[in-house]
């Protein structure tokens, strides 16, 4: 059985270590630009980052008085895990509670974790009971199953407390709604675990590279996509199972559906919504706009649907109508072959932005149109690094290539890396907003837009038609 490490991520747990500027990247800086152009830019870039990170890194311990805050998980399984592993590298958070319903096995780990880091943290299974007993937390982190999201989160807000939730924001849009409307009614902040928002690639993307440069003109189609292999489900220790009747009490039939969730119906809503839900929330941030129809195509084409009741695969077309002109978006996501993972591609007339939360793959590719104006101008300021020339021969080959053939465009990066895990710049963004040092980068409107976006798509699967989005829609 697959551990639920290797399941039930998104994104690798272990703290990435990101990519350096090698030799490599240096001497292809200096063969084109003045040292100080796209070097001097991305190298002063990181250094500025992990300057940040580093000061920040004194541990939860050495937080400046009086500004701590009482933290606790709800919801401590594999992305719970994530999350803690990134708020450990926080300055100033004090963990004081962690409430799972699985005592016996990821809330004593976790409560073990936290004590062994001397954190005084109570474990609790009934979440309202630590709303009661523990008075003084200021900030709940929610990373239980999607169905659980709208209640969670609503009783931390109207306890007083602020929520990081993760996505999808809820498995409903009644869920949805009535956290956007919590969140309001308490004056609580509840930030949306769309953790790309506050990726600095996506951001640098966003404002330097789109917002700024125009670089890719005008977008007119963009796709992408998040293809995983064949996976078992995941598996659980027989002697920690949980007794029946504590399941039924959390709304679950069995052990196998408690750790599966995210494939049934009323607990998740399978992979466009578990995996989807991240790329789309790129779409409608990048565009500027929410989609105006969708249409998809995807079923159960592989998966046993006793245990997979949501579509293993769907494939999905977006119509935008954006100030600059229309734009259609397809994305797919399926679950029998990992070709190419994950990426999103937004494709201009002047050229092709290919980019990933990931430093391993995708971590931002750009590609200029011949007939685009030179980029000369953004290499010099160091938005993006200086043009690795494409080859139309493939080399070594005895080969004849049609006169006609085009040539690649010359393939550009963003220089912009992430050493830190890539769940903390979102977790930092909200713990900075709590101090009143920052913004929110997803709060529960933006999260309940990109939820009304997504969760369409399995309405459009069933219904087999184009469906369309009234703008009133993504507004409460
Ligand atoms: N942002 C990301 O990249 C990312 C990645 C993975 C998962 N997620 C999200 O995180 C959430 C959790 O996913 P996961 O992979 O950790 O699932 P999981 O099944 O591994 O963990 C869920 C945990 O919640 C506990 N739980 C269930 N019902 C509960 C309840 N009523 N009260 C308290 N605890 C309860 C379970 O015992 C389990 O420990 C989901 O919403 C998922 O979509 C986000």
């Amino acid at each position: 059985m697959a551990s639920e490490d290797e399941k039930g991520k998104e994104s690798a747990p272990a703290p990435p270590l990101g990519r350096r500027l090698d030799r490599r990247d240096v001497l292809l800086g200096l063969t084109t630009v003045p040292a100080l152009g796209l070097f001097g830019y991305a190298w002063v870039k990181q250094r500025g980052y992990e300057q940040q990170r580093r000061a920040a890194a004194g541990g939860a311990k050495k937080a400046p008085a009086g500004r701590e805050i009482n933290v606790a998980l709800l919801g401590a399984g594999a992305q719970g895990q994530v999350l803690l592993d990134s708020m450990l590298r926080i300055p100033g958070l004090r963990f004081r509670a962690v409430c799972d319903i699985w005592t016996e096995y990821n809330q004593k780990r976790v409560v073990n974790t936290l004590r062994k880091f001397k954190f005084e943290v109570n474990g609790y299974e009934d979440y309202r009971e630590m709303l009661d007993k523990e008075k003084d937390l200021d900030a709940v982190v929610v990373a239980s199953p999607d169905f659980w999201h709208a209640p969670h989160a609503v009783d931390c807000l109207k306890a007083g407390k602020h929520v990081y939730c993760e996505k999808e924001m809820s498995n409903t849009l009644e869920g949805a709604r009535s956290m956007v409307l919590a969140a309001r009614e308490t004056g609580k902040l509840l930030q949306i675990g769309h953790q790309r928002r506050s990726h600095p690639r996506y951001l640098h993307c966003y404002e330097k590279l789109l917002g700024e440069a125009k670089i890719l003109g005008r977008i007119v189609t963009v796709n992408g996509q998040w293809n995983r292999a064949v996976s078992p489900d995941i598996g659980y220790p027989e002697r920690y199972a949980i007794p029946a009747d504590r399941l039924k009490k959390y709304g679950f039939k069995s052990m196998e559906q408690f750790r599966n969730w995210r494939w049934y119906k009323g607990l998740g809503g399978g992979p466009i919504v578990d995996l989807g839900s991240h790329q789309i929330d790129i779409y409608n941030w990048f565009l500027g706009a929410n989609p105006s129809y969708v249409m998809a195509s995807g079923g159960n084409d592989y998966h046993d649907p006793k245990t997979h009741e949501w579509y293993d695969t769907a494939m999905v077309i977006y119509e935008f109508e954006t100030k600059e002109g229309p734009v259609r978006a397809y994305y797919q996501t399926q679950t029998t072959n990992g070709s190419q993972g994950y990426f999103e591609n937004f494709m201009g007339d002047q050229g092709t932005l290919v980019l990933s939360e990931s430093e391993a793959n995708y971590p931002g590719f750009l590609y200029r149109d011949p007939n685009a104006p030179p980029w000369d101008g953004w290499v010099q300021k160091g938005y993006v690094s200086a043009p690795k020339v494409q080859e139309a021969k493939p080399e070594g080959e005895e080969v004849t290539l049609d006169v006609r053939e085009s040539v690649s465009p010359d393939l550009h990066r963003v220089p912009v890396v992430l050493r830190d895990p890539y769940h903390q710049p979102h977790l930092e963004n909200f713990f900075d907003t709590i101090r009143g040092d920052a913004k929110l980068h997803c709060p529960a409107e933006i999260g309940y837009e990109t939820a009304v976006t997504v969760l369409k798509v399995n309405e459009a699967i069933e219904a087999r038609q184009r469906l369309s989005f009234r703008p009133e829609e993504f507004r409460i």
